[in-house]
């Protein structure tokens, strides 16, 4: 349902009688705001803190009841912008992100609020310290407002959980976000906060950004430390931004990745001094897409004709001619190693080191609250999703290890791919790889499993990429933008940089983000009292997932 003005106006009347109020500068229509733009009106004294985070929240209240993307606020929100305003009237406003309203995965730990991954048995487990990561991003001035819904423990793309119910496409009320950082995808499209986390082991933070016409970085591994974060697999996970527009994508990376080394993940020892402390929006202007080298992976797509592919094909080609219009070359990479079905069944390291890592999280001291110590545990205590043909992968887990003789071997065929990836941008002078996250519209709600995927083949490599909106699929009467498409702009280790320089140049080409019509009208904020608890709904839960049955 889309709320109407005369719906707005009646909500908007009801929180002024029940809100506190007191003397505010003019609210600020945050639909589709950019850090700059933030920072332009706070600056200029057009607007306070407070007004920024109140209107967002108000936009939640209005429109998180119809696509459920939000698990909890956090109570604080409305002190930490007071105390912000109070920097602001002392000219003491620093940071790349001060006033900036972020949203989190919930597997992120902040000390604010618990840490659930979506898990009704982790839905008291409440850390005692922010990850590197978050620590960086509140020091840069960023509010964090509250936590998004996930895909149960990042497991799967459909973003559906226990405790968050299932998260709707903004776009499209018939089908799922992507996953599994679907709540943050589907809170950012619909300007719940400027930008939002997410976490990637295999697609989600490409999936996501790919069904809601956002842009995301994969970074390369070790770029970001991913200590405090829910983990799966360390070869495979990363943590990232998914965002509206490049420019605040590369701020948001700046600052996240300005945690560094990290003793408390290994991988981060792996950052070449050249990336330390680098400042991604200073790369996003001055290249050119002429004479670029694109390659087009044949492999990626899924050339049988239907409405859920055909689509993306067509997007394809037109942001191919556009490219190649723009002076770059698109050379057709057609090598039989770019199989995401063949690289997911041989190279796949999560059934041997998710269970360690979980154990790790699990039992470190400063997680506190009522929480399973070990993953055997929790997938003993019945509080949880259960996607059973999914989740084979979970039952080796529970037993296998990294000590598995054919974890060795997949670690030798992972170097394989990697060496074979690097050679095909050798031998095709490549800038960059490009293809659609997912080579089939994002899945109808109820589907058993999201199809199609095609990030793989970074999640085991560990090589970087930067997701672009490319298109959308015909309009429809459920989707009537059409459904969001998505493209993987896949690049060299440690190549961000590069990577956000084309993808700010690809938007240039083909400017394709629009908000979504449900969330469209403008919500008009009042001053609130406190924050407004939300609840998620989990009585939406599709009939295939049943919960606590392994
Ligand atoms: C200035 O702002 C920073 C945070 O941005 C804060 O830590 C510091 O206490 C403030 N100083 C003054 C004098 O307000
Ligand atoms: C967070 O966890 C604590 C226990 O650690 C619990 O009392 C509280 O209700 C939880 N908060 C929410 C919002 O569920
Ligand atoms: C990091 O590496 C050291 C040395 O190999 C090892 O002892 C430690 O357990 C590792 N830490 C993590 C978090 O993997
Ligand atoms: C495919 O799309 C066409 C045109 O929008 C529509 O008429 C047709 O019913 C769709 N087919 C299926 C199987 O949904
Ligand atoms: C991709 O790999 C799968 C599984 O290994 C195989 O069944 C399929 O035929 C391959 N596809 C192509 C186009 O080679
Ligand atoms: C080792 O890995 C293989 C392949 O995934 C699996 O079939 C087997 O059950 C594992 N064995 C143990 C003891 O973990
Ligand atoms: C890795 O490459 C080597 C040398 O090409 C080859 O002998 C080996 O079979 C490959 N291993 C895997 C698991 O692909
Ligand atoms: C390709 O698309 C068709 C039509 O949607 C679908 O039936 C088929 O399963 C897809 N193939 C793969 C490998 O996903």
């Amino acid at each position: 349902m889309r709320p109407t003005y005369a719906a707005l106006t009646v909500w908007a009347s009801f929180v002024l009688a029940i809100g506190t109020t007191s003397a505010q500068l003019d609210s600020y229509d945050v639909r589709e705001s950019t850090i700059e733009g933030i920072h332009n009106a706070l600056y200029s004294g057009l607007t306070s803190c407070r007004s920024i985070v109140e209107s967002f929240i108000a936009r939640i209240e209005v429109y998180n009841p119809d696509i459920n993307a939000i698990i909890t606020l956090n109570p604080d929100t409305l002190s930490i912008a007071d105390q912000q305003d109070s920097f602001l009237a002392t000219g003491n406003a620093t940071g790349a992100l001060f006033c900036i309203p972020v949203l989190l995965k919930d597997n992120y730990d902040i000390s604010d609020m618990n840490t659930t991954g979506g898990c009704l048995d982790l839905a008291d487990s409440r850390p005692n310290v922010d990850a590197p990561v978050v620590a960086a991003l509140k020091d840069s001035g960023a509010i964090i407002i509250g936590k998004t819904n996930l895909h149960e423990l990042a497991l799967e793309g459909l973003t559906v959980s226990s405790l968050g119910g299932q998260t709707i496409n903004p776009y499209d009320h018939t089908r799922t976000p992507g996953g599994s950082s679907g709540g943050t995808g589907a809170a950012v499209a619909a300007s719940f906060a400027v930008f939002g986390t997410g976490t990637d082991t295999v697609n989600s933070l490409r999936s996501p950004a790919s069904a809601n016409s956002l842009f995301s970085v994969r970074p390369t591994r070790g770029l970001i430390s991913r200590a405090g974060v829910i983990p799966i697999s360390f070869t495979q996970d990363a943590i990232g931004p998914i965002a509206r527009n490049v420019d605040d994508l590369a701020v948001a990376l700046t600052v996240m990745a300005s945690v560094g080394y990290d003793p408390n993940d290994n991988a981060t020892a792996m950052i070449p001094i050249s990336s330390l402390g680098q400042d991604y929006s200073a790369m996003l202007y001055g290249g050119s897409l002429q004479g670029m080298r694109f390659g087009l992976v044949q492999g990626f797509f899924n050339r049988t004709a239907s409405n859920e592919t055909t689509p993306v094909n067509e997007v394809f080609d037109d942001i191919s001619a556009a490219l190649v219009s723009a002076g770059a070359t698109v050379v057709s990479v057609t090598s039989n190693i770019f199989n995401s079905t063949a690289i997911s069944t041989a190279f796949d390291t999560q059934r041997f080191e998710y269970r360690q890592d979980m154990d790790t999280y699990l039992s470190r001291a400063s997680l506190q609250g009522a929480h399973p110590s070990t993953l055997n545990e929790l997938y003993s205590s019945g509080k949880h999703l259960v996607i059973p043909s999914q989740y084979s992968f979970v039952d080796t887990a529970l037993v296998s290890s990294t000590d598995n003789n054919t974890y060795a071997e997949i670690r030798v065929g992972i170097q394989n791919l990697t060496v074979a990836l690097g050679d095909t941008f050798k031998v095709h002078s490549l800038d960059a790889l490009i293809y659609p996250e997912q080579a089939n519209l994002v899945v109808k709600i109820g589907s058993p499993s999201q199809s199609g995927r095609n990030g793989i083949l970074a999640a085991v490599t560990g090589f970087p990429v930067v997701t672009v909106p490319a298109g959308f699929s015909p309009s429809t009467a459920d989707a009537p933008l059409g459904d969001p498409i998505g493209m993987e702009i896949l690049g060299m280790p440690w190549s961000e940089g590069k990577l956000l320089n084309v993808a700010k140049m690809v938007t240039d080409v083909k400017r394709v983000r629009r908000i979504p019509k449900s969330t469209e009208a403008a919500v008009e904020s009042m001053p609130l009292g406190k924050v407004p608890k939300i609840v998620p709904n989990t009585k939406n839960i599709p009939k295939v997932y049943p919960i606590g049955v392994l």
